[in-house]
């Protein structure tokens, strides 16, 4: 994904899918699917979809159980860093909206990623050709609230330095238990799980919040000039340091959707 460039062709923000900065940086987002490893419960032999990959850590977690997994994401650059770190693996670039398998799945994983996805029905179809029967969905995705605060203090911080909020600009999808299981069972899912909780989450170093926007939040600034850009960001930390800085520490307020469902 290309970041659309400043009237003078800078831009402090970086590209979200850049797989060597996601690996160093913020691999905190896969490490944190480890408990949704063990929801999945792969067995010896079936046939996994991890839907949203990025660069194959959880992947790779899945595969120890001895099941058949292939891992798709629509990044071919988090594509290539997952062969490379994991050669043996299958992986493919592939669009979550729309999935062409000629074989169905036992189970569909997926970790951190259906929250950047705003066409949620789509991918929900998509789930269910995919799998058998019988077979399981399980998934783990940003819910309503997530990074509320961070996201007041973006609109609060774009609108001190002058400019209008744009709700289009907002890239995630942050659904409510009953606005997301409704879907589901619209499309011949049936919810057996479902639980939106707190999760705060700690980000790297001092540096956490400013890298984090950087890495995930870039369409709210990347049109403004560079200087703006970079008080903008000044402004959020500033915003946010009373709640989400503690002993040297940032953290995201982030809110996790946790779903199984099954389709009939
Ligand atoms: C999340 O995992 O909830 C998330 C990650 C990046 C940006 C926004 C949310």
């Amino acid at each position: 994904m290309d970041n659309k460039k400043t009237s003078d062709s800078q831009t402090i923000f970086q590209n979200k899918w850049d797989a060597e900065l996601y690996d160093s940086k913020h691999s905190f987002v896969s490490q944190l699917g480890t408990d949704l490893v063990e929801l999945l419960a792969p067995q010896s032999g079936e046939s996994i979809l991890d839907l949203g990959c990025g660069t194959g850590y959880l992947t790779n977690k899945i595969v120890d159980s001895g099941a058949k997994v292939v891992g798709i994401d629509n990044a071919s650059t988090m594509i290539e860093q997952a062969r490379k770190n994991y050669p043996n693996l299958i992986f493919e670039v592939a669009d979550a909206t729309n999935l062409h398998f000629t074989e169905q799945f036992d189970a569909i994983f997926s970790n951190a990623v259906l929250h950047w996805i705003k066409e949620p029905e789509k991918v929900i179809v998509s789930i269910w050709q995919a799998l058998k029967p019988g077979g399981r969905f399980v998934a783990e995705f940003g819910g309503k609230g997530n990074v509320k605060a961070i996201v007041t203090a973006i609109y609060q911080a774009i609108q001190a330095a002058g400019y209008p909020i744009n709700e289009s600009k907002n890239p995630w999808y942050y659904p409510s238990i009953a606005e997301y299981g409704t879907l589901l069972e619209q499309a011949g899912l049936e919810l057996t799980f479902a639980m939106l909780f707190e999760c705060l989450t700690p980000l790297e170093d001092e540096k956490g919040m400013e890298n984090w926007l950087k890495m995930f939040a870039d369409s709210f600034l990347n049109t403004f000039p560079i200087e703006q850009q970079m008080t903008i960001v000044s402004d959020i930390e500033k915003q946010l340091y009373p709640t989400l800085y503690k002993n040297g520490i940032w953290f995201a307020d982030y809110k996790r959707l946790r779903v199984i469902a099954i389709k009939n």
